[in-house]
């Protein structure tokens, strides 16, 4: 008997405990209220443009005192561009369950991106749903091969000043210029998202990162027509992962020295598959550049799988000739290591290190590379010029350092 009560007082208590940490649980967290944009009038039929109900329900959403979160169910919701605004009151949340389609007429060409969020923390993009760029209508009018102050066309996702924030579970197809940019962002994690557009669509890059710090990308596939992941200008503490880059121009940090003037350093691009790109890792500056530095970049664990340029440094970067390559990049690059890198190279120079004369490149290591050459490609080979630094482990092809 005394036990049994012993037991019933016990089995109480552990009911109250519970009941009293739900509440305590529900205050602090909060549940998410939802803020669904069928509820704000949206229409998912694929023609009505839906971004002043979608405007209202972020505005809704973000003047919450809790979690507010944004609910875009299932279905194509055709969308202009919208800016999404915070200061917020609490944590955001954007999940999107169906597909968003951009735009395709003339006008809306002009704008800087399509989908932009800004000054916003604790930020969460996700859902599973995708972003359709609609990126076929703008393609044949970039021109910027041709014109180098051409307009630039509007990026699907654009993050500004975001922070303490993640992306995950989204695919965005066929963006008309890039794919995600992140512009003066501070601990960001993007994870498990897609990004796939023709290898032929010009500036389609993947994901573009600009005066950032504390990002990390992973477990990722991304094929565009440009770079899969480029870090540029004042971007430090970023680091990529278990990503799948190919088609596109690989991962890039540059161009760098041209246009912005700040430093990038503590990049790290680890356990990535390169698969039929047109360059691997690379970091690439214009001739004609700032007294900048590029320091403290680590790559490791990298499968070359066909690709043109597995490992390449250029400083003498020129993308639409003629470029003045008279002068000498002022950009300096240094601690770098290219560590267990193996798989196919299309080109014969499979490591090419092409260093600035007046501000060579330091303390480069190259550690256990195990290149080949693919079908067709004679001797692969290394080439150095104006580089300090070392290999060790295995080489092949043969190092110049
Ligand atoms: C990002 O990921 C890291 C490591 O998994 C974690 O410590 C951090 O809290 C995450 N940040 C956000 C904003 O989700
Ligand atoms: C490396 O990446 C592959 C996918 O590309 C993944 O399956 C594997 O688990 C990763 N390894 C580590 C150690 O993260
Ligand atoms: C070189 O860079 C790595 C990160 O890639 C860093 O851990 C290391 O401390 C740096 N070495 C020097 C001498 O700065």
């Amino acid at each position: 008997m005394g036990l049994k009560k012993c037991g019933v007082v016990r089995g109480l208590s552990v009911v109250f405990f519970l009941f009293l940490f739900s509440i305590t649980e529900g205050v602090r967290v909060g549940r998410p209220k939802i803020f669904n944009v069928v509820r704000y009038g949206a229409i998912p039929d694929g023609t009505t443009d839906n971004s002043k109900a979608f405007l209202e329900a972020w505005k809704d959403a973000c003047e919450w005192k809790g979690r507010g979160r944004v609910y875009v169910p299932k279905g194509t919701f055709k969308l202009k561009s919208v800016l999404f605004l915070g200061p917020c009151e609490g944590q955001m949340a954007f999940v999107i369950k169906g597909i968003l389609k951009a735009p395709t007429d003339m006008s809306f060409l002009a704008s800087d991106s399509w989908i932009n969020f800004r000054y916003v923390d604790q930020l969460s993009v996700s859902g599973g749903g995708s972003l359709d760029g609609e990126g076929s209508v703008a393609w044949p009018r970039n021109e910027c091969k041709k014109n180098p102050n051409c307009q630039s066309l509007p990026t699907t996702m654009r993050f500004d000043f975001i922070t303490n924030s993640k992306v995950h579970h989204v695919h965005s197809t066929n963006s008309k210029n890039n794919h995600f940019l992140l512009f003066g962002c501070s601990k960001m994690n993007i994870t498990k998202i897609r990004i796939s557009a023709p290898s032929d669509s010009p500036n389609t890059d993947g994901i573009k990162i600009g005066n950032s710090d504390n990002i990390d990308i992973t477990n990722s596939i991304i094929g565009t027509g440009d770079d899969c992941i480029s870090i540029l200008s004042g971007s430090n503490d970023i680091y990529v992962s278990n990503v799948i880059c190919g088609p596109g121009h690989g991962i890039s940090i540059g161009s760098l020295g041209k246009y912005d003037k700040e430093d990038v350093s503590g990049i790290t691009v680890r356990n990535c598959t390169f698969k039929d790109t047109t360059d691997g890792v690379r970091i690439k500056t214009w001739a004609t550049s700032a007294n900048v530095n590029a320091y403290n970049i680590h790559y490791e664990d990298i499968f070359m799988n066909e690709v043109g340029n597995p490992i390449i440094i250029d400083q003498q970067y020129c993308p639409v000739p003629p470029c003045d390559q008279r002068t000498s990049s002022g950009v300096q690059i240094s601690n770098v290591t290219f560590k267990n890198i193996w798989g196919r190279s299309k080109s014969a120079s499979a490591v090419t290190l092409r260093c600035s004369k007046t501000r060579p490149c330091k303390d480069i290591v190259l550690e256990d590379i195990h290149l080949k050459s693919s079908p067709k490609v004679g001797q692969i080979f290394s080439s150095c010029s104006n580089v300090y630094g070392f290999s060790y482990g295995y080489q092949s092809p043969r190092p110049c350092l």
